[in-house]
């Protein structure tokens, strides 16, 4: 896969309404995107699936939406005050910075200026809290999203009915002054995570750890169009609060291909935050009454970056059309609804009843530009998996023709029977 497909997915992205460069029209800023109309659909089908799937799929998962902005004392607890860093070397003649661990001996790869020996920034974003100059206080936007649930962890303890082992899940905003953001969506400044920590008793964290690399494999396998094109990796050089690491990879991808990291975090984050709150976060097992510190699997993945790689992966060119072959479940719409001609009031009514009606169940897009042929191009390069459309024998015969995006093939079916038919084609 190459870097020219990365290019042709920026403009189809832009073009078609699924991702725009942030502020654009004040030049952009590096490390930052809005979704449009397709994308917010798509990214919010793939956050419900996740959401379903993690709370509704499994039993002892319950979820939390916290805070961007914490006590900054987390961040010390957590080690990112410390530890979340980038070692850099900054050109004595451009002033220009660079990561250490992607340059190749001591000269500017833009300058050719001397580099300065490489010192450590932090990635966390400051921001300042009060409204009096002098006496504002710096916070952090989080750096990571899971911190919130470790601070909520004994609240929903308490208030809910959770028995170890049970998993917190949430989906949020984390932000990173990244040194090189890039690569579309890969490296953003902004981004969304969505995490489950899942607590459990020490002696069973090996069992729970493959299972949850399992059943997070299995869950990305089931909605991209080439599933193997998926695969793992294990770290070597550990985060901070990682005893071991697994990411799950698209493997295709022509930038970067970590898309979620399964991470044994142990008992680092409740012991820090226990110690630095004053708090005792232990859990007594109410049979046994033994009182241990709850370890951690993490299952912590990127949502941009899912989205950008079903994108990467679903995208075919064929002949006389650009497809996104995406799974039904993702695509922004499942199904467009035609009149075949638009100046024809009887087939616009039929249709918009159609219409109408299928959109109390689904997401269904209106068209009647054009003719068929560029409709169904139009939808195929957005990934739409069905094409209804009314014509003079709908109005007759009660049916309709179904296109099929990913075989072309048309079939006709009976208005009565269009939703069980649509409905048992994406699932
Ligand atoms: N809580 C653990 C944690 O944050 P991470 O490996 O740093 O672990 C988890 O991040 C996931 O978040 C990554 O696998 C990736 O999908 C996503 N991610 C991290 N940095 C990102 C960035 N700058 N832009 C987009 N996604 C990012």
């Amino acid at each position: 896969m190459s870097n020219d497909l990365m290019e042709k997915i920026v403009s189809l992205c832009k073009r078609r309404g699924f991702v725009y460069p942030g502020s654009e029209i004040y030049g952009g800023l590096q490390g930052f995107y809005d979704f449009g109309p397709l994308g917010v659909e798509m990214k919010n089908n793939l956050k419900r699936l996740w959401w379903d799937w993690m709370t509704k799929a499994h039993d002892n998962i319950v979820g939390i939406d916290g805070a961007i902005i914490v006590n900054p004392k987390v961040w010390e607890a957590s080690g990112h005050l410390k530890s979340f860093v980038d070692p850099l070397a900054e050109c004595k003649k451009c002033h220009k910075r660079f990561k250490a661990d992607d340059l190749a001996g001591d000269k500017c790869p833009e300058c050719g200026g001397q580099l300065t020996e490489p010192r450590l920034f932090n990635i966390l974003v400051p921001t300042q809290l009060g409204v009096i100059e002098g006496e504002k206080q710096t916070a952090y936007l989080r750096g990571e999203a899971c911190q919130t649930i470790y601070l909520d962890y004994k609240n929903v303890l308490d208030s809910s009915r959770v028995k170890i082992p049970f998993g917190i899940c949430q989906i949020g905003k984390a932000f990173r002054n990244e040194v090189t953001p890039g690569n579309f969506l890969f490296r953003q400044r902004e981004f969304e995570q969505w995490d489950l920590q899942w607590f459990c008793h020490p002696n069973e964290m090996e069992k729970w750890f493959e299972y949850w690399k399992g059943e997070r494999m299995s869950w990305f396998k089931s909605l991209f169009t080439h599933p193997e094109n998926l695969g793992f990796y294990q770290h070597e050089k550990l985060a901070h609060y990682a005893k071991k690491a697994f990411d799950i990879e698209y493997t295709a991808s022509p930038v970067g291909k970590e898309m979620e990291g399964i991470h044994w975090r142990g008992d680092w984050d409740l012991a820090r935050h226990a110690e630095f709150s004053g708090q005792d976060l232990s859990y007594t097992d109410p049979e046994t009454n033994e009182k241990f510190i709850p370890q951690i699997v993490e299952t912590s993945g990127g949502v941009d970056r899912m989205f950008l790689f079903l994108l990467l992966d679903a995208y075919a060119e064929e002949k006389e059309r650009v497809v996104l072959k995406l799974n039904p479940k993702v695509a922004p719409y499942k199904v467009a609804v035609f009149p075949l001609l638009k100046n024809k009031p009887d087939l616009v009514a039929k249709a918009r009843e159609i219409y109408q009606d299928l959109r109390k169940d689904m997401n269904v897009v209106w068209d009647e530009r054009g003719n068929i042929g560029k409709r169904y191009f139009a939808q195929d390069e957005i990934g739409t998996p069905f094409c209804v459309t009314v014509d003079f024998d709908s109005l007759e015969k009660g049916d309709v023709t179904v296109r099929d995006r990913d075989s072309m093939k048309q079939e006709r079916i009976k208005i009565g029977d269009l939703k069980e038919y649509l409905g048992s084609k994406m699932n």
